[in-house]
């Protein structure tokens, strides 16, 4: 390690940043190909998840994936801070956040904006999502039968007034890009017509066992850069999005046997198909060898086409973050979230 300002130090067994290749955006920007997820799954503590996050940039992590849902953006900033402060210029990092579903009413959108803005100390966020395209409300750390009384269904033209207020922090200066996330195409075909800014990004669930292969094309196809979250499967998520019949992409042996050709762990092989398949895998890790590890799999040592192409015909379309909780009064089941 080799120290630089108060309270942070440059990783020397980390990875160049300029090395880790870039999704290059329709507005020519560029996003670093590998982001480090926050979301603690209701069991790691927001001081634990700042910490990280100091330490995935000193390892040479450029993108960090947030939400104001998630509880710990204001320890967040104090990390990204004490980054800056030690001279990683903010142009470097790329700082996504998203709407929470109970801020997408009328003057909500720009109050949450600001609060997500004062909490990681940013005056402006690289990308800002809409973590899901409904309005609803439960408690962080609810259980899986938690509903929300009020809770409504896609309704499209309450999604372009939320919509309309995303633009006005671009036009702003608050925000450089929108995106949406937990979208399906139906949904995304009617956002894209009738958006006046479009989004950059839809950020989706992806891994081995979930490639969602019809909306991924579709989100390419139309100028988006997907970003995949769960890309490890989701190891430690909450029980809430545990049900019979999920499947474990790490205990594939098909991705255990690449791993094992690669001298990788199961996870990092799901962070390198992930890359190379064109999406942003957004892993989450406190373990520092982990973090490391998922880092350098992208810069080194890639999967062959014929790897690639086995672990393409690995998906079971097994769903993880199913949304349930999300559900509304007269709604069947949970794939009711996803037409
Ligand atoms: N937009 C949305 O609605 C949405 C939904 C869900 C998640 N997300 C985002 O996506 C991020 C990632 O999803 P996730 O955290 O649920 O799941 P994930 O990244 O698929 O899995 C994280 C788990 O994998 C383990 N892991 C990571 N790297 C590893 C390695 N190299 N070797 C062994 N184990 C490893 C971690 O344990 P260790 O700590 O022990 O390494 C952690 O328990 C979230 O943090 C959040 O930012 C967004």
């Amino acid at each position: 390690m080799t120290s630089q300002g108060e309270g942070f130090t440059i990783d020397s067994d980390g990875v160049d940043p300029n090395q880790v290749p870039k999704r290059t955006l329709c507005t020519g920007e560029k996003i670093p190909a590998i982001g480090l997820g926050t979301f603690g799954s209701d069991h790691v503590s927001g001081e634990e998840v700042a910490e990280t996050v100091k330490k995935a940039v000193s390892m040479g992590y450029r993108n960090i994936d947030c939400a104001s849902v998630y509880g710990n953006e204001s320890l967040i900033g104090d990390a990204l801070h004490e980054a800056m402060e030690a001279g990683i210029p903010r142009n470097e990092l790329w700082i996504t956040s998203k709407l929470w579903n109970d801020m997408h009413g009328e003057g909500d959108v720009l109050i949450s904006c600001a609060k997500t803005l004062k909490d990681l100390k940013l005056d402006y966020l690289d990308l800002f999502l809409v973590h899901w395209p409904f309005q609803n409300f439960h408690e962080p750390g609810c259980d899986a039968d938690s509903r929300d009384r009020n809770a409504r269904p896609y309704i499209h033209e309450e999604f372009m007034k939320t919509w309309r207020q995303m633009e006005r922090l671009v036009k702003l200066g608050l925000v450089r890009h929108i995106g949406t996330s937990n979208v399906t195409i139906s949904k995304l075909r009617m956002i894209l017509r009738d958006a006046e800014i479009k989004p950059v990004c839809n950020e989706m669930e992806l891994h081995p066992h979930f490639q969602q292969p019809e909306l991924f094309h579709f989100v390419k196809e139309n100028g988006m850069v997907p970003i995949g979250f769960c890309p490890i499967g989701s190891p430690r998520r909450p029980d809430r999005d545990r049900a019979p019949g999920d499947t474990v992409d790490t205990e594939d042996p098909v991705v255990m046997k690449i791993a094992r050709n690669h001298r990788v762990h199961p996870s990092v092989l799901c962070v390198k198909w992930a890359v190379q398949n064109g999406q942003v895998p957004i892993p989450f890790s406190t373990n520092p060898t982990h973090l490391r590890s998922n880092l350098q799999a992208v810069v080194e040592d890639p999967l062959t086409k014929e790897e690639m192409e086995k672990i393409g015909k690995m998906d079971r379309n097994c769903r993880l973050i199913k949304g349930q909780v999300f559900l509304w009064k007269g709604a069947k089941d949970w794939r009711d979230i996803w037409r």
